[in-house]
């Protein structure tokens, strides 16, 4: 078995590439303003080609793709603000993989999900922390 170093391996975000990345964000938040729980909380978006346009940027990135936008992000406070919750996060994450499933093969979609998996586990920590300070 030929091991890879961590440093030699290519990027998940070259493994997708970014016009498939920029399909699933596009077609994630087009399904989203019909989803029955999370249309509602999306209603405060009211710039939608900027919105995916900001978090296509962000997947890029968090997948490993050199920056091409200098975007400033707030997501704690954002995410706060738009009243979000272990069970809409459930929601968000099971349409998430069902659009990755649709763009990509299994393994792709799988290693994606591991990194929203990740994420919505500590927005969800840092959510109940602004909630328990604001409570205190
Ligand atoms: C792992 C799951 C999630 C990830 C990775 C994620 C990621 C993001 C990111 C990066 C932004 C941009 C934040 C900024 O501009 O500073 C954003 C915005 C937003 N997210 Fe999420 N999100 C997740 C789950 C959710 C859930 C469950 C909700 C439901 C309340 C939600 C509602 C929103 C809304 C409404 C915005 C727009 C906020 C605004 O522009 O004021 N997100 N999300």
């Amino acid at each position: 078995m030929s091991l890879v170093k961590p440093s030699e391996r290519t990027p998940l975000a070259y493994q997708i590439g970014r016009e498939s990345i920029d399909e699933v964000v596009y077609d994630f938040y087009d399904r989203i303003q019909n989803h029955p729980t999370l249309s509602k909380p999306f209603s405060i978006v009211t710039h939608w080609k900027e919105h995916k346009e900001k978090i296509a940027e962000f997947w890029w990135v968090v997948l490993g793709g050199i920056p091409n936008s200098p975007y400033k992000y707030d997501p704690v406070n954002k995410h706060f603000a738009a009243g979000f919750t272990q069970e809409l996060l459930e929601d968000w994450k099971a349409l998430f993989f069902e659009v990755l499933s649709q763009h990509l093969p299994l393994n792709l979609a799988q290693a994606w999900q591991s990194r929203v998996e990740l994420i919505g586990g500590n927005l969800l920590m840092q959510n109940d922390r602004l909630i328990q300070k604001i409570l205190k």
